[in-house]
């Protein structure tokens, strides 16, 4: 939520589409679960293999970051942004499955989905505060330390 409220803080054009369409806001959140995509998936491979050219032996262990896919349709468009190129009208979610496919993905949309009806319907405008130091956090799980928002009184 925090890597979705800070590319809406600096995206206007974004946040104008959701406000005078909330009907897109499914669609567009199925893209910003593909852009910022939190996870890197861990693995340990069983037996010897090669993907594209680079050997793996059984016991290697292999992060996945599951924000580098390339998004099918930027690949179609040849954006050279690849993976970072994000648009909020179109749906490109890329998801694990299989065994460890995430139990709470239905949750997670629908908690993103009520966060951004409520907070565009009160809070239309808003932005970074300027000087703000904002902090990212990587590993395991990715997100946003702190985000300082800022937005003009009512
Ligand atoms: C946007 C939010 C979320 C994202 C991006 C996400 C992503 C993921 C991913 C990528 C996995 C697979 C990990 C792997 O295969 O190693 C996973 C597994 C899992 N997720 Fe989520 N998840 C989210 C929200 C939630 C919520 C809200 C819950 C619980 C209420 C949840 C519970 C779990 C559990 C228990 C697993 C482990 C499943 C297993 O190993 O069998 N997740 N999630």
């Amino acid at each position: 939520m925090a890597l979705i409220a800070h590319h809406l803080a600096t995206h206007e054009d974004d946040r104008r589409r959701l406000i005078v369409n909330p009907a897109t806001i499914p669609r567009a959140i199925e893209e910003f679960l593909r852009r910022y995509s939190i996870p890197t998936v861990a693995r340990s491979l069983t037996r010897d293999t090669e993907i594209r050219g680079v050997a793996m032996k059984a016991g290697d262990r292999v992060m996945l970051p599951t924000c580098l896919p390339w998004p099918r349709r930027a690949a179609l468009q040849e954006f050279d942004d690849g993976p970072t190129w994000i648009d909020v009208q179109t749906t490109t979610w890329l998801s694990v499955k299989g065994t460890h496919k995430c139990p709470g993905a239905n949750l997670a949309r629908v908690e993103i989905k009520i966060f951004l009806e409520e907070w565009l319907a009160r809070i239309p405008d808003f932005s970074i505060a300027s000087g703000a130091n904002v902090r990212y956090l990587s590993g395991g799980v990715a997100g946003i330390k702190n985000l300082p928002l800022v937005w003009p009184t009512i």
